[in-house]
């Protein structure tokens, strides 16, 4: 199984990406950042999260609280003021760790071979690994994130939340050199949350089935009922789920109205998947034109996720969760 440390801001949708890591990855352990709710929300829904499924033994330790540059927002509009409204859950019997997230990624991973990164929520707490050991960037075997997206946002129309929320983190991690799979709302919007979709988790009748089938009862009302987070772990333990398109990304600083986006270059699209969302096909290469052209690209840098096989999706996460006893 593949080593996995997992950092998001629990979050509904979070919460799944932790079942599914949990049980199909060797999930070394769960690192919080502030995001969808503050960080002490954030934390213990985390730990709320790994309880219901009888993983308290996988460390959960709090990170910042929020980006360094700008106040933090949260996304109380869709996760509610705990951060995850909705199931009516018991406070979490034990503690998180006492030391800081950024120490436990920094530490692991370089003592550790073959550790795959995966970031759902804002990317405060990897930009500040990065800081603190560049050189994480070449240990890790990946880094796959839920954030941004191909060619729109959610948060704003160019924008998506997690990217908002800390653009200079995010700008840090794409020049980190650190190999980039990108789950962007291009690919997430693939991934709705349908009402059978919940009845089929609620007739599991489990203890991990009911609390998912809450989770989007309560989700699926706040107007963006997609499994954003769940696409990003999906990917890393069954690759043949999304196809991708390898593209350079750059996150935009300043823009008006574009601050938070990642400006993905379409315009040499060599994707694995011709039928991938967008219909532009172009033999030409990101070098086919000389130095100096307009018309040349920059080398790509990012593995950005186009097409989603939601039904072989669904199937995973039902497995999932029927096998949480
Ligand atoms: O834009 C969707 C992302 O923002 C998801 O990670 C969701 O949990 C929120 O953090
Ligand atoms: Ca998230």
């Amino acid at each position: 199984m593949r080593k996995l440390i997992l950092d998001c801001d629990p979050g509904h949708d979070d919460a799944f990406a932790i079942m599914l890591a949990a049980q199909n990855l060797d999930l070394l352990g769960v690192t919080t950042v502030g995001g969808n709710g503050y960080l002490p929300n954030v934390t213990r829904n985390a730990l709320v999260v790994l309880e219901k499924i009888g993983r308290t033994d996988i460390p959960v330790y709090p990170g910042h609280a929020g980006p360094s540059t700008k106040p933090l927002i949260i996304a109380a509009n869709v996760h509610g003021e705990s951060g995850m409204d909705g199931p009516v859950v018991t406070p979490p019997k034990r503690q998180p760790e006492t030391k800081h997230a950024v120490d436990f990624i920094v530490e692991t991973v370089m003592s550790t071979d073959h550790v795959t990164l995966c970031a759902t929520g804002p990317l405060t707490n990897i930009a500040s690994a990065l800081n603190k050991e560049p050189r994480i960037a070449e240990r890790v075997d990946a880094l796959y994130i839920m954030g941004g997206g191909a060619y729109a946002g959610n948060w704003t129309p160019a924008a998506e939340f997690n990217i908002y929320v800390d653009p200079e983190a995010a700008y840090k991690v794409f020049h980190s050199g650190m190999p980039i799979y990108m789950v962007g709302v291009n690919l997430t919007r693939q991934c709705p949350v349908t009402p059978t979709f919940i009845e089929n988790m609620r007739k599991l009748g489990n203890i991990a089935g009911v609390f998912g089938a809450e989770l989007c009862d309560f989700f699926a009302n706040g107007g963006d009922a997609h499994l954003h987070d769940a696409c990003a772990v999906a990917w890393i333990i069954q690759p043949n789920l999304i196809k991708d398109a390898f593209l350079h990304v750059d996150i935009e600083l300043d823009g008006t109205l574009t601050r938070g986006m990642t400006v993905t270059d379409l315009r040499f699209l060599q994707t694995s998947n011709p039928e991938a969302d967008i219909d532009l096909t172009s033999t030409k290469k990101w070098n086919d034109s000389k130095e100096g052209s307009p018309f040349r690209g920059k080398e790509p840098n990012t593995h950005v996720a186009m097409r989603l096989d939601y039904p072989g999706f669904c199937e995973l996460l039902l497995k999932t969760l029927r096998n949480y006893n």
